[in-house]
């Protein structure tokens, strides 16, 4: 593994479990100095102790050189925000990249069906409001070179349900391509990446594996997939990208060539 956050810190967002702490594993085994924001301060605290005694185990962890701690962080409130920015700056001294991962949909009525106003607003400020304070509270402290990650999903790009989440994730697309002329002028970066159905315990109680004939690819995704993508976009590799959205999805967006396949239609 290559160190290209060496001397970098990184703040992920919802780090604790699935994605984000994917996404913590890999930016550490590069070198970064990592804050994992969560809600979940216990789950935060069992990633901290894994990944502080990989980094004591040996030689392996020589790559291993950025430290992690954890912070308890509801993305939803400005103020817990604003302070997981000010623990991360008070702990290094600096912040290079944000990563917003905190986000999620949970089973309920869809819009024609029924759905209250309150599970509307609830939806879109988890998964659009939050990143947008996150990005609110980092942005002015990201140097230049500095960069920011946003998770968002196919479901922003394409129709596969749960118009609240869908229309939240979408908003992201649209909130990096906007900052990303205001911050590009300070040599900073923000991209979002789109992924498809990840085994992560979100589907826990269902079986995500029936997706698998959806994907050209022929699996679902795993959280290391996107933390792969997640790490490319939030490095110094990905230097004059900005304002895109990176589907990570197996192909699921190729269309609906596979979909077609399936119908047998000539
Ligand atoms: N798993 C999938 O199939 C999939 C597909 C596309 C997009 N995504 C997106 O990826 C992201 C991570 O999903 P996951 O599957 O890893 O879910 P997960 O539930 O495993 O992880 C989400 C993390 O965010 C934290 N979190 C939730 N609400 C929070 C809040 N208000 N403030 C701070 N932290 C909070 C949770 O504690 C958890 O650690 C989400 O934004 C989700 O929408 C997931």
């Amino acid at each position: 593994m290559t160190g290209r956050f060496e001397g970098r810190v990184v703040l992920v967002t919802g780090g604790a479990h699935g994605i984000g702490a994917a996404t913590v594993r890999r930016l550490h085994a590069e070198g970064a100095a990592v804050v994992v924001a969560d809600l979940d301060a216990d789950a935060a605290a069992r990633i901290v102790d894994e990944l502080a005694s990989r980094s004591s185990a040996g030689p392996s962890a020589s790559t291993s050189a950025g430290s992690v701690s954890a912070v308890v962080c509801d993305v939803r409130d400005r103020t817990s925000v604003d302070a997981a920015v000010a623990a991360t700056l008070e702990r290094h001294g600096r912040l290079d990249v944000l990563v917003g991962v905190a986000g999620g949909d949970h089973p309920h009525p869809t819009l024609l069906d029924g759905m209250d106003d309150a599970t509307w607003a609830a939806g879109v400020d988890l998964n659009l409001g939050g990143p947008a304070r996150c990005v609110r509270a980092a942005a002015p402290h990201l140097p230049r070179g500095g960069a920011i990650v946003l998770v968002g999903s196919v479901n922003g790009l394409q129709a596969f349900g749960g118009e609240d989440y869908s229309a939240a994730k979408a908003g992201l697309v649209s909130l990096a391509q906007n900052l990303a002329v205001s911050l590009g002028r300070r040599g900073v970066r923000i991209n979002v990446v789109a992924p498809g159905t990840v085994r992560t315990r979100v589907w826990d109680d269902r079986t995500p594996d029936k997706f698998v004939p959806l994907y050209p690819l022929g699996r679902i995704g795993e959280p290391e997939d996107v933390a792969a993508a997640v790490a490319f976009l939030a490095s110094d590799d990905a230097a004059w990208i900005t304002g895109v959205t990176l589907p990570v999805d197996g192909g699921i967006l190729t269309g609906p060539m596979t979909a077609f396949q399936q119908l047998d239609v000539d």
